[in-house]
């Protein structure tokens, strides 16, 4: 058995993060490099995503290359899926993490608006997955992350927010079926349920205070919003050979929230 400090190490590893221009895609994408995997950022915002590429190679020892991909859309994501094969040979990890929310009672949430989160976050992270996976059956070796959210296990209070939690919901069901279904092709499927988190967009509505954040806070054993990189540790882990025996099983990080 190699040394456990050796097992968490991503030297030589090639791992997709979508969503990762920003964000929480991008805390993970950088701790990734850290570790030593190469790092292909696929978003939607190709602005932005080369400027992340940019920083990581710029920082990291790895290569970090941006691709533009919708990933509610097949062909855009076996376009980008075929692209990083060509180019690296492998996909070692995906890390699934592109999503959004939109806020609405569900009284009066139309059709629309529910699509739009239920496309992104639970179509969006079967479409990737099903096009990734298909490339590590072959290979035989894989490990897949999902990003759901402590909204896949608990109804926030006090924003009403059902199709973000339904689709999260699914993510983390989806995550469990996908491990039934391939852990007899060496493939790891597991997903990380984070909880508050200050990244730029939310940092604002953290820094503004108000009834909303202080119920946010209340309910967080911790008294605080968790910082993107705190999901560093855990996605390294989830990658690495140090989770050898990890599948099917939902990670929360979310300062206790959930234990309440
Ligand atoms: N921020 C939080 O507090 C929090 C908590 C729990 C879970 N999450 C989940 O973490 C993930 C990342 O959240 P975030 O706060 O970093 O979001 P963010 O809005 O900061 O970043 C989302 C990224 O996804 C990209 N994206 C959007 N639509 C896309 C599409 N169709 N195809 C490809 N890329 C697309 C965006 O360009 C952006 O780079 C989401 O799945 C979110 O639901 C966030």
């Amino acid at each position: 058995m190699t040394n456990i400090l050796e097992q968490f190490k991503l030297d030589e590893k090639v791992a997709i993060v979508t969503g990762g221009a920003m964000g929480l895609g991008k805390a993970m994408a950088t701790a990734l490099a850290q570790a030593g995997s190469n790092i292909v950022i696929a978003d939607i915002n190709k602005e932005i995503a080369d400027e992340t590429a940019k920083e990581i190679s710029d920082n990291e020892n790895v290569e970090a290359i941006a691709i533009k991909v919708d990933v509610t859309n097949p062909e855009d994501v076996n376009q980008m899926v075929e692209a990083v094969v060509k180019q690296f040979k492998k996909i070692d990890i995906l890390v699934n993490n592109a999503g959004m929310t939109i806020n609405a009672k569900a009284e009066e949430m139309s059709f629309e608006d529910w699509n739009k989160v239920i496309n992104l976050n639970l179509n969006g992270i079967f479409l990737v997955a099903q096009s990734v996976g298909r490339v590590m059956i072959k290979q035989g070796y894989g490990s897949i992350i999902n990003t759901s959210s402590m909204s896949g296990l608990i109804a926030n209070k006090p924003q009403e927010q059902c199709s973000y939690n339904a689709s999260k919901a699914g993510v983390i069901m989806l995550t469990k079926s996908l491990a039934m279904e391939w852990s007899k092709y060496n493939i790891k499927v597991n997903t990380i349920a984070p909880g508050y988190m200050k990244t730029e967009l939310t940092k604002p509505f953290f820094d503004q205070g108000g009834e909303m954040i202080k119920d946010w806070m209340g309910f967080t054993p911790m008294g605080r919003p968790g910082t993107p990189n705190e999901l560093g540790g855990i996605v390294v882990y989830l990658a690495s050979d140090a989770s050898s025996f990890a599948q099917g099983s939902v990670f929360t990080i979310d300062g206790g929230y959930t234990a309440l």
